[in-house]
């Protein structure tokens, strides 16, 4: 409407002032022309009387002058004829000549016109010599009504402003629409310049009217890439500093949110009192210190015995016990949505979906329908705890897959930033879940998809070019589907560095000692560890196997070595994790049973959970640490016996199937399906010489202490604001595109 105003306008006021100047020019060029016709008529009229007026003023017949004036002014417009003797003297006239009309002076000529206004209207008044023998006889008088046109000027004047007034319209109208086509098309060639390579390239295509333009915003987005170039340029030492740096200095005010379902601090009751416990999890080890470093509200369900007689009456905590530094908000889920959403669809459902391990998913409707309910909860506890409407969200791993999308619709300024912290199947394997679009358009929702790895990237990429309408941009890793954009990218997670868990550990020769003292384990013996969840991904039994294997191909170690294998039992109530249990008790009793004497055994398995001090012990106390999974996203634990080992010495033996094998490329990497392998790998982990274990581990402790959990959480940081900047910019375009097209449809 305002585009049409602002073109409307004008010319209507242009177009109004000229039918204001010009209607009177109109009019009175009409009443010339009218005027002029009538004379004629008169000079006409005259010209065809004359001559019998003239006879009959000389015959003095005055009844036939009356007869002939009462024929001539049937006429409708001829008003009246009168006579005039010499002297002035209205001798004869017809029956409408006005009472008020004396006789007009005699012409100069043989003819004079006037017009004299008469009753309220004007009247040509033409007057004619008379002569005859050149004698002058009088003058005839025609007088013709001239009202008519006044009327025909009137009306010529109203057609002309409605011509105009139309013509006005017309015009405007035709303006608009070229206008608005024209400034679509420029801002279409503007977005297509820009979507066309900030490199530079496609240069040729641009349009000349946008090339200036689109050249300068270009410039403007690389500046954008900036921070990032140099974060990774200069190789910064990333610690709790950093961060929060970069927290300050590229998302000020930004409010973190964090979203997991387990949470990081976990009150149980045991015999009476209130036992705080810390869970096995590597998303919460990930996270746990950028919270602590960067302060904001954790949400997370509240899974222990004595959770809800710890929080306030909002449901919050101040986390760590210790040193209070961010919030734990605390979700209560009813045991029906916890089977459904967490046993049912997470676990049993998407888990072994992405995990080729060889279990096979379980969907049921009764679960997504818990799974959907669960993450509209953790939504609206979002929006609940948000106090701004832009917040930076942390959306972690498979169980809100839905999450993204539905915080988007409510904080459409919001940035989500969510992290799988699983592998992510092939398009096939994928094919497999009955909900396959409604997960990839929730995970859609976020402004940024992290995985561990490019390979997992691109399975994402081809599943969602499979099976949802969008925009793949491979190029720059980004999905569009339908407003949002999405960038999909490989963040390797990682630990903290130096872990705080080492903080408070003796030497390391004290940690063998008192290791192999707790499990009664000979000094002297070699002593390799496994760490992990009760989970069938970690391939517990397969590592016993190899243990078999080795003590097979190498009886020197038989009696010299033993596997300290501590496990966490986990989700034990679904039947997989109970039957992964019972299979690794059965094959560590069978390896005890065929290789143990006098009292040795060389498997040991604890299963139990250790709190983080313990695990880092152990792994201080270990020659080697094993980490066989099946297949893992990341595998946590390979990075955290690194990082226990000051002392730069310990082998890791490491499955290729772990994402962590991408970065410690000097550990052994073995392929867990091969027993054999594995048991050579660990002979050779056993007999390495110290140079070579110190080599090895230095060049791993390098990577991780580098590329530790605040490199993780700062390049997703940076990536976001990048987004977030850039998001201005293209809100900048997008509100100049809504109004102008707004402007243009109204
Ligand atoms: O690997 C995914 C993950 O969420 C990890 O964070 C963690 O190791 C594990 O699963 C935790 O499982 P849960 O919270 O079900 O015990």
């Amino acid at each position: 409407m305002r585009m049409a105003i602002r073109f409307v306008l004008p010319l209507l006021l242009v177009l109004g002032g000229i039918a204001w100047g010009g209607a009177p020019l109109v009019g009175s060029l009409v009443e010339r022309w009218f005027r002029t016709d009538v004379e004629m008529r008169s000079q006409l009229v005259f010209n065809s009387i004359q001559e019998s007026v003239t006879g009959l003023v000389l015959a003095k017949a005055d009844r036939k002058i009356d007869a002939l004036f009462k024929h001539i002014t049937q006429d409708e417009r001829l008003l009246a004829l009168g006579l005039c003797t010499p002297d002035g003297h209205l001798t004869q006239r017809s029956t409408a000549w006005p009472k008020a009309l004396a006789c007009p002076p005699a012409p100069a000529l043989d003819h004079a016109f006037t017009v004299q206004h008469i009753d309220g209207g004007p009247v040509l008044v033409a007057t004619f010599a008379l002569a005859a023998d050149n004698t002058y006889l009088g003058r005839l008088v025609i007088l013709h009504d001239l009202r008519f046109i006044e009327r025909r000027s009137d009306s010529a004047e109203l057609y002309l402003a409605g011509f105009l007034a139309l013509l006005g319209l017309g015009a405007a109208g035709v303006t608009v629409v070229v206008a608005r086509l024209t400034l679509r098309g420029w801002i279409k060639a503007v977005r297509k310049g820009l979507a066309g390579g900030s490199d530079g390239r496609d240069d040729s295509a641009l349009s000349p009217d946008v090339e200036p333009l689109v050249r300068e915003m270009r410039k403007i987005l690389r500046n954008l890439d900036a921070p990032r170039v140099l974060a990774e340029a200069i190789r910064l030492d990333w610690g709790p500093d950093s961060l929060r740096s970069v927290l300050r200095d590229e998302l000020p005010g930004a409010e973190v949110m964090v979203i997991s379902n387990r949470e990081p601090y976990i009150h149980n009751l045991e015999d009476g009192k209130v036992m705080l416990q810390r869970p096995a999890s590597g998303l919460v080890t990930a996270l746990e210190p950028i919270m602590r470093a960067c302060g904001g509200t954790w949400i997370a369900h509240g899974s222990g015995s004595a959770d809800q007689s710890m929080v306030d009456e909002n449901d919050h905590l101040q986390v760590p016990p210790e040193a209070p530094a961010y919030t734990l908000r605390r979700l209560w889920l009813s045991d029906e949505e916890q089977d459904g959403y967490y046993y049912g669809f997470a676990n049993e459902g998407m888990w072994p979906l992405c995990h080729i391990a060889f279990v096979r998913p379980t969907f049921r409707a009764s679960d997504w329908e818990q799974y959907v309910a669960v993450n509209r909860k953790f939504a609206d506890a979002i929006i609940a705890e948000a106090r701004t409407p832009n917040p930076v969200v942390l959306v972690q791993d498979y169980h809100f897959a839905l999450l993204p999308k539905m915080v988007r619709e409510r904080l459409p300024e919001a940035t989500i930033i969510t992290f799988w912290h699983i592998p992510w199947p092939n398009p096939e394997v994928f094919s497999i879940c009955p909900w396959k679009e409604e997960i990839l358009s929730g995970l859609l929702g976020s402004s940024i998809l992290g995985f561990h790895t490019q390979f997992h990237c691109i399975n994402f990429l081809d599943s969602v070019d499979r099976f949802l309408e969008s925009h793949i941009d491979r190029e720059h890793s980004t999905v569009r589907a339908g407003n949002s954009t999405t960038l999909v990218r490989p963040y390797p997670i990682s630990i903290e560095w130096p872990p705080t868990a080492l903080a408070s550990q003796p030497p390391a020769d004290e940690c063998c000692e008192s290791v192999r003292r707790k499990y009664g384990i000979p000094i002297g013996t070699k002593l390799a560890v496994g760490v992990e969840r009760f989970d069938y991904t970690k391939g517990i039994a397969d590592r016993f196997h190899a243990v078999g294997s080795l003590l097979e191909a190498h009886p020197e170690w038989i009696g010299r070595f033993t596997l300290l294998q501590v496990a966490a039992p986990t989700r034990s109530r679904l039947a997989a994790y109970r039957e992964t249990q019972v299979e690794a008790e059965t094959a560590a009793a069978a390896v005890n049973e065929r290789f143990g004497r006098n009292g040795w055994v060389p498997i040991i398995l604890v299963p139990k959970h250790h709190e983080p001090e313990d695990v880092f012990t152990l792994f201080r106390a270990a020659d080697v640490c094993l980490v066989s999974s099946l297949h893992d996203g990341m595998n946590l634990v390979a990075k955290e016996f690194v990082a226990s080992r000051d002392d730069e010495d310990g082998v890791l033996v490491l499955s290729t199937f772990a994402g962590a094998s991408r970065e410690l490329q000097e550990a052994l990497i073995v392929n867990p399906y091969d027993i054999r392998s594995m048991g050579e790998a660990l002979h050779m982990g056993l007999s390495m010489p110290a140079e070579q274990r110190r080599e090895r581990m230095r060049l791993m402790r390098e990577m991780v202490s580098e590329h530790n959990i605040y490199f993780w959480a700062g390049r997703m940081l940076l990536d976001a604001a990048r987004m977030r900047k850039r998001r201005n910019i293209e809100y900048s375009i997008e509100a100049m595109t809504r109004s102008a097209i707004k402007a243009g449809d109204s």
